[in-house]
């Protein structure tokens, strides 16, 4: 853990570095309050153990300036005093701080005080974990009923343009039929008055050039339908509404709902290369497992910066399905590796990430009695591979 020590005593920081590193935590010592400040903001810093009396900024002010601040994990602050007053120890607790300890103090007493901060920054975490989960899948959820409501609600009038434009198409191309025959006919007749006419009206009315173009806006209008059904449909399997419950799925339908979904992100960057093997149909929680193919497909396409292949494949293997997402993306480096899947784990922009698409992943997978893995090479790309043991009814 990383912890700040701010104390203009030399020796005594020297005795709380020491007694610190002992413990395996990584000390960072400064000499004084605006020093701490300084450090605490470009630090990934979970405990400050500040001195009272400090120059430029004491200790109270420094736990103030910490407590407004808006860091996304919490910090525990011990304050360090040479009185034992009680009006500072009531004044430091209001300033902030976790805890307080009266000097001079033990090593055994401040390895106990620093435990008892360990105790509650772990239970913080886990506590605002379980907290952006919840939220997470409350969204998860409410995105899905949003997207099953809207396809639901597109669905029968979709059907019937499309079959109304079906006959549509057999109709205009019996009346064209029909137009071209009688055109033949009145080739053949007698010039008259009502004849040209006739043939006069059809010109102007430019019968040859709608006959030609109404079959190109039908067949446009047939596409476009096609596509707004089939996205109806992506919509319907990708929020699973009716199948937030364990049921048998076939993966290889998820994932293509997935990338359905998802297709406005990738398609101007990446080109997505699919392998579907045979796999058997499973029991499990599609809606959940649609929500892992989405996380892993939208870290690969921003990974990829300019233009790049995510390559999906799915095969079966002793009794499990497997999945791999493989990005020629900018790879991960060696020293984020074991942390990518921690929650709120990030190397993104504030505002672009927030770090839980991998843990909540981590999480449902494991639901599944899976695992998750990666193999990354920097700047070469990184691939994911889901293991999902076939349950079957
Ligand atoms: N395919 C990948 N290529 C390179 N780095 C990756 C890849 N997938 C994940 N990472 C790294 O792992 C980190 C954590 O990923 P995760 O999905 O948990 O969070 P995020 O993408 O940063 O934010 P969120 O998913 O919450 O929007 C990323 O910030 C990134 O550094
Ligand atoms: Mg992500």
């Amino acid at each position: 853990m990383d912890i700040l020590i701010a104390d203009d005593d030399f020796y005594a920081s020297k005795f709380v570095e020491k007694t610190l590193s002992e413990m395996g935590h990584r000390a960072h010592v400064v000499e004084n309050g605006l020093m701490a400040w300084e450090l605490f903001q470009r630090e990934s810093i979970r405990m400050v153990i500040s001195d009272w009396m400090m120059p430029e900024m004491d200790g109270p002010t420094l736990c103030k300036k910490i407590r407004t601040s808006d860091c996304s994990q919490y910090v525990y602050i011990i304050l360090l005093t040479a009185k034992e007053a009680k009006e500072d120890a009531v004044l430091g607790l209001e300033s902030g701080a976790d805890d307080y300890v009266v000097k001079p103090f033990d090593p055994s007493e401040l390895r106990a005080r620093v435990q008892a901060g360990e105790r509650i920054i772990q239970l913080e975490d886990e506590r605002r974990s379980a907290h952006m989960q919840l939220l997470q899948s409350e969204k998860m959820a409410s995105i899905g009923q949003l997207a099953a409501g809207v396809a639901h609600e597109i669905n029968n009038p979709i059907g019937f343009i499309l079959s109304n434009l079906v006959s549509l198409e057999k109709y205009v191309n019996k009346l064209t039929d029909f137009i071209q025959a009688q055109d033949g006919v009145v080739k053949d007749l007698p010039q008259s008055g009502a004849v040209s006419d006739l043939v006069e009206k059809r010109k102007k009315l430019k019968l040859d050039f709608i006959s030609e173009d109404i079959k190109d806006l039908i067949h446009e209008s047939l596409d476009g339908a096609d596509r707004v059904k089939k996205i109806v449909q992506n919509l319907k399997s990708f929020s699973r509404v009716d199948q937030a419950e364990c049921k048998l799925s076939d993966l290889n339908e998820c994932i293509e709902s997935t990338v359905n979904i998802v297709w406005n992100e990738l398609k101007y960057k990446v080109e997505v290369q699919k392998d579907y093997g045979e796999i058997p149909l499973t029991k499990c929680y599609a809606q959940q497992l649609n929500q892992v193919f989405m996380n892993l497909l939208v870290n690969a396409a921003q990974a990829i910066e300019k233009q790049g292949e995510i390559k999906i494949r799915t095969w079966n293997e002793n009794g499990s399905i497997l999945v791999s997402f493989a990005d020629t993306g900018c790879g991960i480096p060696d020293e984020v590796r074991n942390r990518i899947f921690d929650p709120f784990f990030t190397t993104k922009d504030v505002g672009k990430g927030t770090g839980l698409g991998l843990s909540i992943s981590y999480d449902i997978v494991k639901n599944h009695q899976g695992d998750i893995t990666v193999d990354s090479e920097r700047g070469k790309g990184t691939t994911f591979t889901i293991r999902i043991p076939v349950v079957e009814a």
